[in-house]
């Protein structure tokens, strides 16, 4: 388990740059937290990673599902909408989780108990202070301290 601290959107967007840069086809990600943590700015951060237009990326508006075509393509399921469990069969989620892409779901946590067949999950905390904390569970992704260090380092110095 790791945990990693983010002092504003551009710290979370790097995060998940990071990430996407090293997560393989057919991986999926479980986002939770509450509305206002920071998923869809995660997200934008992995479509940033994969060479997608990260302006592109807002909660779908229609459906649940937005696909974006990157370096890789990216599955965008926003499950806030969601209605019943019923709608999550109908959904035909398992050819997104995998699927030929990355898949990244937010409100992961209304998957029940279908959460623990993703390959990471990422709890996302809204910090009294207001930065935010990131809890990783699943795959091994240590690697991520470092390379996020190094990547607002550099960034800060060109
Ligand atoms: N460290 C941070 N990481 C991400 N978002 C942050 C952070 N600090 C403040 N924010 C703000 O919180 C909001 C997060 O929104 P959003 O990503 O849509 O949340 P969610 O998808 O979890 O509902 C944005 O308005 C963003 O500017
Ligand atoms: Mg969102």
């Amino acid at each position: 388990m790791l945990t990693l601290t983010s002092n504003n959107p551009e710290e979370t967007k790097a995060i998940g740059e990071t990430l996407a840069k090293s997560v393989r086809t057919g991986h999926s990600i479980g986002l939770t937290g509450e509305l206002g943590a920071g998923k869809t700015q995660f997200v934008k951060g992995i479509a940033r990673g994969l060479e997608i237009d990260e302006d592109e990326v807002v909660s779908p508006s229609f459906g649940l599902i937005n696909e974006y075509e990157g370096d890789k393509k990216l599955y965008h399921v926003d499950l806030y909408r969601l209605e019943s469990n019923e709608e999550i069969e109908t959904l035909g989620l398992a050819d997104y989780i995998w699927g030929d892409g990355i898949c990244v779901i937010e409100w992961a946590d209304r998957l029940g108990k279908d959460l623990s067949l993703l390959d990471l999950h990422i709890h996302i905390e809204i910090l009294p202070d207001n930065r935010r904390r990131f809890t990783f569970s699943g795959i091994d992704v240590k690697f991520l301290e470092k390379e996020v260090k190094t990547l607002l380092k550099e960034r800060l110095w060109h």
